[in-house]
């Protein structure tokens, strides 16, 4: 009987450990996982193109500035079919919001939408049209490279301007180009 009050006793004490035991392991996993998620740092690479935790596509820049070719292409490609109205770097203009600004709130898919389907506010005297892009091969078959580039300048990890270095553009990138252009 002896034996088994003390016993009785002795497991508070042996819970106590435990519990301090699995609250470190469990900060040391929350910890990791902060790592995972922040947003600036991809979580996957397949063929040159990032992906964050979600699967989304992303950036990835070196500390010493240089640009995955997504991110890369997306600052050309915004340039041609985007800059017009929406200013150089994704600053907005008087005519079109800054998205700069935009991606802060704006997921991918929603992004995706917009792009391809339009906007129009409907407000009063509100005469400013985002148009449907959805048909327009010069923009769609580089919508990915776009909300890269924009997702990086909207995060803060790219700077105004055209980037210097970037990495090789990877062979599935052409081919995915070549594929979707379609000939000529
Ligand atoms: C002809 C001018 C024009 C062009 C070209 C254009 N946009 Fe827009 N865009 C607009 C206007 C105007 C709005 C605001 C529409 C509204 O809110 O009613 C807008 C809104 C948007 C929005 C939503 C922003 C927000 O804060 O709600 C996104 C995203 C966007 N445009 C992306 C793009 C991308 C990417 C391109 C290039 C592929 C592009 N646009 C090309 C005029 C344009």
């Amino acid at each position: 009987m002896k034996t088994f009050v003390s016993l009785e006793s002795a497991l508070p004490a042996a819970r106590k450990r435990f519990a301090s035991l699995f609250l470190a392991a469990g900060v040391v996993l929350v910890a990791a996982s902060a790592a995972q998620c922040d947003p600036k740092k991809p979580a996957s690479v397949t063929d040159g193109k990032y992906a964050d935790a979600a699967g989304n596509p992303t950036y990835n820049i070196s500390p010493d500035g240089k640009v995955d070719w997504y991110t890369y292409s997306g600052f050309l490609r915004y340039n041609s079919e985007c800059l017009r109205c929406h200013g150089p770097d994704g600053m907005g203009s008087s005519y079109a919001p800054k998205l700069v600004d935009s991606l802060k709130t704006i997921d991918y898919p929603t992004f995706l939408g917009i792009v391809a389907g339009g906007k129009k506010d409907l407000g009063a005297g509100q005469e400013k049209v985002m148009p449907a892009l959805g048909d327009d091969k010069n923009v769609m078959c580089y919508i990915d490279d776009i909300y890269i580039y924009l997702k990086a300048r909207s995060d803060d990890a790219l700077g105004r301007n055209r980037p210097t270095e970037h990495e090789p553009k990877p062979k599935t990138w052409t081919e995915a180009q070549d594929a979707c252009m379609g000939p000529g």
